[in-house]
């Protein structure tokens, strides 16, 4: 199958400054597109940026975009110096996993605020000079959450069940365009993730312990496998687990028992 060249053509990447975002960034530049890396941590998204560009001679446009400011998105995207023929929604977050019981409002705000209204304002933004070019290209890291629920998973399973249902729903909307649209959902990817979750490093690396999680390499792979489909070709959606996971609450631990939730036999 002829696979499409991405060179020359620039992605715009949320969440640029660490895990999946930056790895993607990486790829779309190892393949000589041109990368609008943006996220809250400008220093971090500048040394990125000068990375790439000497590394692999593409530009690379580090900006100081929250996601969840509608007003600072709708302004950066306006001040674009190029068309973005991708835009990968990646910025995101999972903020504890306190029960709903005992949950704080503020976490909940937040990964709603980020999660679904960040991803829709930025999607909003650009999507309208895709249309008008009747071309581009979107893809949404979802997440298993987005599948599937499990104790403490609450707002965050919702919030990217919401992913994967704006994802859908952007699939009828853009009918009859050329524009496509892929969700990618991971299970458990080492990255930034678990510390912000947990806001304690050490409780994020047990999290990972006696197993081999996927690392943001992996699901950069399978953004850029997407990107890179002949033009007819719309991957709808990619589910994505380390090999020793099953389902976002069956993960096989080294000398761990494999146990029926029904109990033991
Ligand atoms: N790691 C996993 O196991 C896993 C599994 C399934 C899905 N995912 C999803 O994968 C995506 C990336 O997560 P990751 O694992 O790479 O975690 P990460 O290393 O913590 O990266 C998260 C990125 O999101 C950005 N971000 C957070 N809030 C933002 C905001 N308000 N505005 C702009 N950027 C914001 C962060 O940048 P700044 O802090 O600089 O703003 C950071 O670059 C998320 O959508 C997450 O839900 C992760």
């Amino acid at each position: 199958m002829r696979e499409e060249s991405i060179q020359g053509k620039t992605a715009f990447i949320t969440g640029a400054s660490s895990g999946i975002g930056k790895a993607v960034a990486e790829q779309f530049a190892m393949h000589k597109a041109n990368v609008v890396i943006t996220g809250r941590r400008i220093e971090r998204l500048e040394a990125f940026a000068k990375e790439l560009e000497q590394k692999y001679k593409v530009k690379a446009l580090p900006i100081q975009l929250d996601v969840t400011n509608s007003v600072e998105v709708q302004q950066v995207i306006e001040k674009l110096p190029m068309q973005v023929d991708f835009l990968i929604n990646n910025a995101g977050l999972a903020l504890s996993t306190d029960k709903i019981q005992d949950g704080s409002i503020k976490n909940w705000e937040m990964m709603i605020d980020t999660n679904v209204k960040g991803l829709l304002y930025v999607t909003r933004a650009i999507l309208p000079s895709m249309v008008k070019r009747n071309q581009g290209y979107i893809i949404n890291i979802g997440s298993i959450a987005g599948h599937e629920t499990y104790v403490g998973g609450n707002i965050y399973s919702a919030t990217k069940h919401a992913v994967i249902a704006i994802s859908n729903s952007l699939r009828q909307d853009l009918l009859g365009t050329m524009i496509r649209v892929s969700t990618i959902s991971p299970g458990a990817v080492e990255t930034e993730f678990s510390h912000v979750r947990f806001n304690d490093k050490e409780k994020a690396k047990q999290l990972y312990k006696g197993f081999q999680p996927l690392v943001a390499d992996d699901i950069a792979d399978t953004v850029l496998y997407c990107a890179t489909r002949p033009a007819h070709v719309n991957v709808a959606e990619m589910i994505v687990f380390p090999q020793a996971q099953a389902s976002a609450r069956d993960i096989y631990r080294e000398g761990q028992e494999v146990v029926s939730p029904f109990g033991k036999k």
